[in-house]
């Protein structure tokens, strides 16, 4: 399958399920290395994250533990008007070592609302991982701590990303073909 139409746009093959596992496999072993007899609190961001997380987590020997999260968009009060709440955090995650897994950090946006929120926990240290990121759309300051692959700033789906709900289904990573 080297094209595929989601809704109304067309994506070609861009990087394969295989090439991908080898990125996921050296970001474990940092993990692993970096991480080494600490207590880790893995913490993934649905909905995007659940395939990332799953492949990278069977890769991590550390003693740990795994939940995920949701961000529900609500309006909010204050000026700056659209919030994205956590939702789903019960462990307590005080004085913990927590590393969020993130499928794609684009602009840093969300990852900036996750983090402020997280550190309201008063956890030990965040640390964040993430699949994908694009450097040139990138708008923080935060240093990313383990980043699977670089990409371009263009538009990707499949290994849990979506376009419009669809194509997170796809082990390949498809890009936005250019028209
Ligand atoms: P950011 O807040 O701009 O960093 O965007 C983060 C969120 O936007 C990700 O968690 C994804 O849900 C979504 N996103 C960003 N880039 C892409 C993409 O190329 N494909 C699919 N979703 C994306
Ligand atoms: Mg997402």
């Amino acid at each position: 399958m080297n094209e595929i139409t989601i809704v109304d746009k067309q994506f070609e093959l861009y990087i394969t399920h295989e090439k991908i596992m080898t990125y996921v496999e050296a970001l474990a072993d940092r993990l692993n290395a970096s991480l080494r007899g600490q207590d880790v609190f893995f913490i993934g961001i649905l909905n995007g994250a659940f395939i990332f997380a799953s492949d990278l987590l069977k890769l991590v020997d550390l003693k740990c533990r795994i939940t995920f999260v949701k961000l529900a968009s609500y309006e909010g009060t204050m000026s700056s008007g659209k919030v994205k709440r956590i939702i789903g955090i019960h462990e307590d995650i005080k004085d913990q070592t927590v590393v969020v897994i993130e499928d794609i950090v684009d602009t840093g946006i969300t990852l900036d609302h996750i983090i402020r929120q997280l550190r309201g926990y008063e956890p030990k240290e965040i640390k964040i991982a993430t699949m994908f990121h694009k450097p040139e759309a990138y708008q923080m300051d935060m240093k990313l701590d383990y980043v699977g692959m670089e990409i371009p700033d263009r538009f990707v789906v499949g290994y849990g990303l979506d376009y419009e709900g669809y194509g997170r289904n796809f082990q390949d990573l498809y890009i936005l073909k250019e028209t």
